[in-house]
């Protein structure tokens, strides 16, 4: 019986056995943030010859690939990218995902945005119906946090704030409990256009390419539609 952990490092290494076609002196590959991301940053490290660098999601991850020697560019130097890889904390069979569990979820939008797929690397445990057990992590401007809370309610969420915890973009994070997520695109809009939501972590209007989720008999690949 594989532990969780070494699910998560099957998962990340079929992420770099997937990227490798892309592996040029002009290619930038695009880095998530979180536990799994962390596993993949960490193989990432025996192709740095062979990258022109990497864009980082967050700080966190920033500094792992500094640590490798990796080369860490800013977005604003980058026009493309073959590929962005991160986890997620819930994905469903559309490739829909939620995430945000590390707080990253505004860089993980933009400097998704900018590339050509989204790679999805989890545990099997980790693909669900329906989107919505693990609660919505929304980041917020913090003046904004009771407003966006009201309105949230008015969806039918409970939002609580992440205590002790500012983003890496200076903002909070209410973590949004009990919301019902039947329409994962049209959520997603009706919360983004909320004023003082920065971003909120549904992934749905753009979600993973690919899915690779490791599971007890090996990594199944779900492919975006
Ligand atoms: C961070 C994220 C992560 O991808 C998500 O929380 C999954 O993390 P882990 O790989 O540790 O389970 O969205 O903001």
């Amino acid at each position: 019986m594989l532990t969780q952990q070494q699910l998560k490092q099957q998962a990340a290494d079929a992420a770099l056995d997937y990227i490798e076609p892309f592996l040029g002196p002009q290619t930038v590959i695009g880095v998530g943030t979180g536990s799994t991301a962390d596993l993949f940053i960490d193989g990432l490290s025996r192709y740095k010859t062979r990258l022109l660098g990497t864009v980082a999601s967050s700080e966190r991850s920033a500094a792992r690939l500094a640590r490798h020697g990796l080369p860490v560019l800013d977005l604003n130097e980058v026009r493309s990218m073959p590929v962005y890889v991160d986890g997620a904390d819930e994905i469903d069979t559309g490739l829909h995902m939620i995430k945000g569990g590390g707080g990253a979820l505004t860089r993980e939008k933009i400097v998704a945005s900018v590339a050509e797929r989204f790679v999805c690397i989890a545990d099997e445990s980790k693909l669900v119906r329906r989107l919505g057990a693990f609660p919505l992590p929304v980041e917020v401007i913090g003046m904004a946090r009771e407003a966006v809370s009201r309105r949230l309610a008015e969806l039918g969420g409970r939002a609580a704030l992440r205590t002790g915890f500012v983003t890496d973009n200076g903002n909070v994070i209410l973590d949004v409990a009990g919301l019902r997520i039947d329409d994962p695109k049209r959520l997603e809009a009706t919360i983004n256009n909320i004023p003082g939501v920065v971003t909120c972590g549904l992934f749905a209007l753009s979600g993973a390419t690919l899915a690779l989720l490791a599971t007890q008999s090996g990594v199944r690949r779900l492919p975006g539609s």
